[in-house]
C-alpha cells in the first residue's frame, strides 16, 4: 500500500470511519478566464489606513491572477515583507469551485512560496482527500500573504494590510464556495468570532457586491493539537461535500 493511501486510511480511522467509500466529487467547473500578465505595471497610490509607512497599490485595474501576483511580488509591505522570504500567493486550481482561505504561511510555505505545504497543509490535503477533493479541486490562499515573524498570530493590522489583496483575489477567482480554515480566517472575512461554536455553520462572505457561502473549519494545526476534535471536522467536511455536490 502506498504512503498516500496509508495516510488517508489513517485519517479515516481517526475519524471513526470504518469503510472509506466516498464517491468522487463532481468534476470541477470549467471557467474560462485569462491568466496572463497585465500589459502595464500599476502605480502605487493611496496610503494604507493601518500603516502610514506602507503604500496600498491601486488594484481596481487588475484583471488577472498573474497581474495580482506581480503587484504583490513588487509590493513593499513594510515589516511583513522585510521579515519574509517571499509572497505566498496561492496553490491549486483557480478554476475550482472551492477556495480555501487559511491564516498565514509558515516556514515551509515561506521557503517554497506556496500555501499549505507544511505539516498542517499536509493534514489539510488529507482532510480534503477524505471527501475526494484533490489539488485540482480547490484553490488555496491565506488572509496574510507573508510569513509573520516567529510565526506569531496575525494582528488586525496584518489582516488589514493584506485585505485589499485578498478581496481582489476572491473577486478574480469567484469561487462557488469558500472554506475558512481557522478562526482568524473566519473572523477576518465574516466578522464572526469563536471557531469552537461556529465551525461547520455556513456563513456569508460578501466581496464587491457578491456573496459567497463560506464554511468555517477547524485549522489543521489546531486539530494536530486537539485530535479529539477531528470527528467534528469530519462532520463539517461531509457538510461541505454535500454543498459541492449540489453545484
Ligand atoms: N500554512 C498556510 O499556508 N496557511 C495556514 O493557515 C497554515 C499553514
Amino acid at each position: 500500500m502506498d504512503s498516500a493511501l496509508r495516510s488517508l486510511l489513517d485519517w479515516y480511522a481517526q475519524m471513526g470511519v470504518d469503510v472509506p467509500n466516498v464517491p468522487a466529487a463532481r468534476p470541477v467547473r470549467v471557467k474560462k478566464r485569462p491568466l496572463v500578465k497585465a500589459a502595464s505595471p500599476l502605480a502605487a497610490s493611496s496610503p494604507a489606513a493601518e500603516k502610514p509607512s506602507v503604500v496600498a497599490p491601486e488594484l481596481s485595474k487588475i484583471r488577472t491572477l498573474d497581474a495580482l501576483k506581480d503587484v504583490m511580488n513588487n509590493y513593499d509591505a513594510g515589516a511583513l515583507s522585510d521579515a519574509a522570504r517571499q509572497v505566498v500567493f496561492a496553490r491549486g486550481n483557480p478554476e475550482a469551485n472551492l477556495m480555501v482561505i487559511g491564516e498565514a504561511p509558515g516556514r515551509e510555505e515561506d521557503i517554497q512560496g506556496k500555501p499549505f505545504i507544511g505539516p498542517s497543509g499536509q493534514l489539510l490535503d488529507r482532510m480534503l482527500g477524505a471527501i475526494a477533493l484533490g489539488e485540482d479541486d480547490f484553490y488555496a490562499t491565506n488572509i496574510v500573504n507573508w510569513r509573520l515573524p516567529k510565526d506569531r498570530n496575525p494582528t488586525p493590522q496584518d489582516v488589514a494590510l493584506c485585505r485589499p489583496f485578498l478581496e481582489k483575489h476572491i473577486e478574480l477567482v469567484q469561487p462557488k464556495v469558500i472554506l475558512l480554515v481557522g478562526g482568524a480566517s473566519m473572523s477576518a472575512l465574516t466578522g464572526v468570532t469563536g471557531i469552537m461554536k461556529n465551525h461547520g455553520q455556513w456563513q456569508d462572505v460578501t466581496i464587491s457586491g457578491t456573496t459567497y457561502p463560506a464554511m468555517p473549519l477547524y485549522h489543521p494545526a489546531f486539530l494536530i493539537r486537539r485530535p479529539e476534535l477531528k470527528k467534528d471536522a469530519w462532520r463539517d467536511l461531509l457538510t461541505l461535500r454535500e454543498k459541492l455536490l449540489t453545484l
